[in-house]
């Protein structure tokens, strides 16, 4: 899976994702991460690409040629890699990251790891032209009911997010599987050596070796634990398990 970041700030992005697991599945090759600088489609003399708001108001506007050019780049790059694989070229999506898109979750990216390029535009200053966003921009998604300086840290969650259910990413096919979200509940709570610490001891269902009781109880952990700390997720599950 390719994934392509339209951003002002390239190095962010590019070094945040070079680490740990999603680093070393773009080594592997199982993900390839392709940050591109907007200012290098500028037409402008001096390289700007922003200017204030028609209408007044505070702050500066990202301008419409730029990111229209840096997609238009993207998208010829992507087409010709496909026409040579002999893949049908269609239109990849294209996600605005926005504090005014619809929140991001576990479905949306178990969604989106299937497409197999995903281009993300990282807005900054005031946002975007309007017009280019008409003309470019499939999906909308803010990562949550907060805003950031940047579209590059949102970008990034959710790249993380994507990435690790691509096939291959994670060594151990079981844990995308079992953990929160994966099933509408969040994880059960885990332990690890030593048995006892500061006096606390491991549930002993855990050391008897008796699957099927570790199984129960682990759910009844999840559902326990949901229904606590995130009762709208607990109603929900209740009512798809009813349905
Ligand atoms: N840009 C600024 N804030 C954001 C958010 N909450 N989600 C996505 N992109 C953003």
């Amino acid at each position: 899976m390719h994934f392509h970041i339209m951003t002002l700030f390239p190095e962010m992005v590019q070094n945040g994702l070079h680490t740990s697991v999603i680093g070393r599945a773009e080594e592997k090759g199982y993900i390839s991460v392709h940050a591109v600088n907007i200012r290098d489609y500028t037409l402008d003399k001096h390289n700007k690409v922003d200017d204030y708001t028609y209408g007044g108001g505070a702050g500066m506007l990202m301008q419409a040629q730029p990111v229209y050019d840096c997609w238009k780049a993207l998208q010829k790059g992507i087409e010709e890699r496909k026409t040579q694989g002999n893949t049908m070229p269609h239109q990849t999506k294209v996600i605005y990251v926005t504090p005014q898109g619809e929140v991001f979750h576990q479905k949306k990216a178990v969604e989106l790891s299937k497409e197999e390029d995903l281009i993300f535009l990282c807005g900054h200053y005031e946002g975007v032209d309007e017009r280019v966003l008409e003309e470019i921009v499939t999906d909308c998604i803010s990562i949550g009911d907060y805003v950031l300086t940047g579209g590059e840290l949102a970008a990034m969650v959710m790249i993380d997010a994507i990435a690790r259910l691509v096939p291959g990413v994670l060594n151990n096919g079981e844990s995308a599987a079992t953990e929160s979200h994966s099933n509408g509940l969040l994880e059960y709570p885990q332990y690890s050596r030593p048995e006892i610490w500061h006096d606390k001891r491991v549930p002993e269902v855990l050391l008897s070796g008796h699957h099927a009781n570790i199984e129960k109880w682990r759910q009844q952990q999840a559902i326990e634990r949901t229904k606590q700390r995130r009762p709208e997720l607990y109603q929900a599950y209740l009512e798809a398990q009813n349905s």
